[in-house]
């Protein structure tokens, strides 16, 4: 098979609908070149979690294969997306007085570690201790680590996200028996706002939405750091299936339909628009007016958007705090959801979220249900190159937390 190569890195999307690999190239200049790319459907995996290990091993290790064989180089590891119920984010602030008067690493560890001090129940561990802010005496508003500052007490506020240990194990088992380790697990989020995110975006309260098939991951950020994640059962898989319920067809054709003439914001449909469509069995093609699609899509569209809403509002956030909203993830492609997003539901400007940031294949990439799978690179780059302001959990991600750790003390020296 093909050649080992240097400055590899794999990003594995394991959604509910497919399970993808994408093989980056680091360049030495730090930019990815997307060298493969291999995507394998699977029903292994429902809201996040692994119902079926076989199912979901044997779709793995066909993605990477295709990858691999795409690339023309041999992987042996993978940085894995993870999101679902079994994940929890939350937030937490540690306070430590400066000795001798310079913030050093040594500071910043500590005042990492006294964020990091939370009761966690006994199933579960953290994998991102994220932070927010670092607060200098009384100069709030810090983003990267303070190193080299003069104060007496430094606080750090953080996000650390947490996962149920079994349900983490489950997915590192999967990608072990497809014949691979897991070099890093990641918070989906993180990876998407990775993908996504421009520059601008970064200095600002953002609402990133990922509806993909079984599930729509929110993540609230603001100055680029996550403050809010929630995984929510719904996504495009009950767009389908109000299709073929409400249109009497195959699940499969009702999938084709929806991608192909589907629209969620009815305002942008004409009354007299009508497309002709063929349904499996039958020879003769059947012309369906695109409003009764849309009379279909757009109340669970809405839903899907009004649940995201009280979630965030139910967590004390309201649109008044957001700048914008960025739409990505498989069902963000759908025709109308940015329109309906905008108009109906958030009243902000909401715009789809493409990957950017990265070279090669990327025209095959820059597709929103890819942003999964980019962004997993583009971390993985950014830890290579020591760029990356976050610190890892302990107990069985040690082997994680420890690399860290190792760069992070390079990082500061
Ligand atoms: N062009 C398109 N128009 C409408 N829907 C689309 C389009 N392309 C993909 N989708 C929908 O996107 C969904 C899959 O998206 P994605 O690949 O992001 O999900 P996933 O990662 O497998 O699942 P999840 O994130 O929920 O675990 C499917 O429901 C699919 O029908
Ligand atoms: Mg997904």
């Amino acid at each position: 098979m093909g050649r080992k190569a240097r400055n590899i890195v794999v990003g594995l999307d394991m959604g509910t609908t497919k399970i993808s690999a994408i093989i980056g190239e680091i360049q030495d200049d730090g930019i990815i070149d997307v060298i493969g790319i291999g995507s394998h459907l699977c029903s292994g995996i429902q809201k996040g979690v692994v119902a079926n290990m076989d199912r979901t091993a044997e779709a793995i290790g066909k993605a990477v294969e295709e990858a691999q064989f795409m690339a023309d180089v041999e992987v042996d590891a993978a940085y894995v997306g993870l999101a679902g119920p079994h994940l929890n984010g939350i937030n937490s602030t540690g306070i430590i007085a400066v000795k001798n008067q310079e913030i050093t690493g040594r500071e910043i560890d500590r005042v990492i570690e006294a964020a990091r001090v939370v009761a966690l129940p006994e199933d579960r561990e953290i994998i991102h201790v994220l932070p927010q802010e670092f607060i200098v005496d009384d100069q709030d508003g810090i983003l990267a680590p303070p190193l080299g500052m003069s104060a007496t007490r430094l606080e750090a506020k953080v996000h650390i996200v947490t996962v149920t240990v079994a349900a983490a194990n489950n997915v590192i088992k999967c990608v072990n028996m497809a014949g691979f380790e897991v070099e890093d697990i990641v918070l989906e989020q993180l990876a998407v706002s990775e993908a996504t995110l421009n520059a601008d975006e970064r200095d600002a309260e953002v609402l990133l939405i990922d509806i993909g098939g079984g599930s729509t991951n929110i993540a609230l950020l603001s100055d680029g750091s996550l403050q809010f994640t929630k995984v929510l059962g719904i996504g495009g898989t009950h767009i389908t299936k109000d299709l073929a319920i409400g249109l009497d067809i195959s699940v499969p054709d009702a999938e084709q339909i929806k991608k192909a003439h589907g629209c969620a914001y009815r305002e942008l449909v004409n009354d007299h628009d009508v497309v002709e469509v063929s349904f499996s069995g039958n020879y003769e093609p059947e012309r369906i007016r695109r409003l009764d699609l849309c009379e279909i899509i757009e109340p669970r569209a809405e839903e899907i958007f009004q649940m995201v809403l009280s979630e965030i509002n139910d967590n004390d956030y309201t649109t008044d705090m957001i700048s914008h909203v960025v739409l990505t993830g498989g069902t963000a492609s759908l025709e109308g959801m940015v329109e309906l997003a905008e108009e109906v539901v958030f009243q902000v400007p909401v715009r789809r979220g493409i990957p950017s940031g990265i070279e090669g294949l990327s025209e095959i990439v820059k597709n929103p249900v890819h942003a999964t799978g980019a962004g997993l690179l583009l971390f993985a780059a950014k830890q290579h190159q020591g760029r990356l302001h976050q610190f890892a959990g302990q107990g069985l991600f040690s082997r994680f937390y420890h690399r860290m750790r190792d760069w992070f003390t390079d990082f500061v020296s």
